[in-house]
């Protein structure tokens, strides 16, 4: 069966995995990018890598509109809780776990994470995804560190690696974090939602195909790839 992964615009994904419709980091409302409201966004699961508000975004609104089960780290859950989410799944740094549609692993990342009221957040993480048909790494927010080697360990077949710098990696740390993790396909994010963070993707993404063997995958918000393709 196949996962089909589309960019909603700056860091906010939509894995589709055997019918199963997993959202990551749902920032629809107020994000100039994206290409789904959050009314009308699907989903079964949400997970969320940090608690900035481009990142945890409409994730209340859409889990109680879907009744969806949200996965983050348990300060986030906690707050969740606390704004009264009921279906949640609270995980940390280094730990897996399976679900009856993939295993979901939270690695390090290196950024903050509080959340929009100024509550502890906990550490953000990056999301690790092994799905029937391949392995996802979303690093989400962070600088480049060396460790991002021992996650491409695992056989990533599809990375998703922020460009934008002033926030996060900027071209050259994402370049040499795809040099580090060897993903099979790249996608960049979280760039040019705002000036700050505007960037030429194709022309990173022809660094990418030069100087390594990963495909670079530019998506326009909206657009679409298959995880297995
Ligand atoms: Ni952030
Ligand atoms: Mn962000």
């Amino acid at each position: 069966m196949a996962t089909t992964v589309t960019f909603l615009g700056h860091g906010t994904f939509l894995v589709e995995t055997n019918g199963t419709r997993v959202l990551i980091d749902p920032f629809l409302t107020g994000n100039p990018s994206a290409s789904m409201t959050a009314e009308e966004v699907p989903a079964d699961v949400i997970i969320l890598s940090h608690g900035h508000g481009d990142h945890v975004g409409d994730a209340i609104n859409v889990a109680n509109r879907t009744g969806a089960l949200v996965i983050a780290n348990h300060e986030i859950v906690e707050w969740l809780t606390g704004q009264g989410v009921t279906t949640t799944h609270a995980q940390h740094i280094g730990g897996q776990h399976d679900f009856a549609w993939g295993t979901v692993k939270l690695t390090i990342a290196h950024h903050g994470s509080m959340l929009p009221d100024g509550s502890d957040g906990g550490n953000p993480c990056g999301i690790l995804l092994k799905l029937t048909d391949g392995t996802i790494y979303h690093a989400a927010d962070t600088g480049l560190f060396y460790d991002m080697k021992l996650i491409g360990e695992d056989g990533i077949d599809l990375a998703i690696l922020p460009i934008g710098d002033n926030f996060t990696m900027g071209p050259d740390d994402a370049l040499k974090a795809v040099k580090l993790i060897e993903p099979r396909r790249v996608i960049p994010d979280h760039y040019d939602t705002w000036p700050l963070i505007a960037q030429d993707a194709t022309a990173w993404a022809d660094r990418v195909r030069a100087e390594t063997d990963t495909e670079p995958l530019v998506l326009q918000p909206g657009d679409s790839c298959e995880l297995g393709g």
